[in-house]
């Protein structure tokens, strides 16, 4: 087994340790929740596109095993998924799927179990397979809500892990409830833990409520969290779900799209750490299931 972990990580670094001239390092973006319908889809989506807005290549990987619901949103039905991959019967390269908002994505597989249940000739194709999204600048993560091993996974190899919450009481004790989780996981003080307060009415709404999480996280959980921004309650949210249409297209001008380029803007004013980029991703990722 030991042996077999040794043999990915190889496999790995020879796959991303003498890039190309020009190759670019991609950054893994992690998008999670304690509390279940609190945005993550929506935001993972959007915030995607946000991203392609401004010039970058980007892929969405939906890895919600259990309810996969990127495709949804999208309005793009999958011909093949994650599935297909796991199951070798198609590539990465084969299930990339296009869109019509600058951005590409790879289609969950609905009711697939966890990654950590893959056999080792799976796990080895899994990750040769990954090395095929090498090419994005930003890989976004959407996952399911709440702690499962294969959440917990991506946010161990995430450079920066996003946690939605909204103001909702029974939300903001479980954003709580997952940042300890994490905390009490990994004991590192930087997770690379980042808090998006979904569905505010107000600016000073969203100020408040990360306060209360992050303040409680710093003092009784010695983990850092930063507050990287709110989007405002917006009807077109639901509207636009229901016409299956990322709201950043139907109204890139409207209250929620705005919130989403803020965001954006102050991701990329976060430098990208050393040592990150799908290779180290994958590392970190199967170093902990290996
Ligand atoms: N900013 C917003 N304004 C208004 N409604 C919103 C907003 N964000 C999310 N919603 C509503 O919440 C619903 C759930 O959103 P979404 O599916 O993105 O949540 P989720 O966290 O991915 O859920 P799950 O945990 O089931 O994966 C949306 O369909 C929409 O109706
Ligand atoms: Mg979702």
């Amino acid at each position: 087994m030991a042996d077999q972990a040794e043999k990915l990580r190889e496999l790995v670094k020879a796959g991303t340790e003498a890039p190309a001239p020009g190759h670019k390092k991609t950054r893994i973006i992690t998008v999670t929740s304690g509390k279940g319908g609190v945005g993550k889809t929506n935001l993972s989506v959007n915030l995607a596109i946000s991203f392609a807005k401004v010039g970058k290549k980007v892929i969405l990987l939906d890895a919600d095993l259990g309810l996969a619901n990127v495709n949804v949103i999208l309005g793009v039905i999958p011909k093949y998924t994650l599935y297909h991959m796991i199951r070798k019967q198609k590539t990465m390269k084969d299930i990339i799927t296009d869109t019509d908002y600058g951005i590409q994505f790879v289609a969950g597989a609905s009711g697939f179990t966890k990654i950590a249940n893959l056999s080792d000739e799976e796990r080895k194709s899994f990750i040769e397979e990954m090395l095929a999204l090498s090419d994005a600048d930003i890989l976004i993560i959407d996952t399911s809500a709440g702690v499962s091993k294969n959440v917990l996974d991506f946010v161990a190899a995430a450079d920066d892990t996003l946690i939605v919450t909204t103001p909702e009481p029974t939300a903001i004790t479980d954003a709580y409830g997952i940042i300890k989780i994490i905390a009490t996981e990994f004991n590192n003080e930087n997770m690379g833990l980042k808090l998006i307060v979904n569905r505010v009415d107000s600016v000073v709404e969203g100020k408040r409520v990360a306060e209360r999480v992050i303040s409680i996280a710093n003092q009784f959980l010695n983990i850092k969290v930063d507050y990287l921004g709110f989007v405002f309650e917006d009807p077109l949210v639901q509207s636009s779900v229901l016409k299956q249409r990322p709201f950043v297209a139907v109204d890139p001008k409207g209250k929620a799209a705005q919130c989403l380029m803020n965001i954006v803007s102050r991701l990329e004013k976060v430098e990208f750490k050393e040592g990150s980029g799908l290779g180290a991703f994958l590392n970190r990722l199967f170093g902990r299931i290996g």
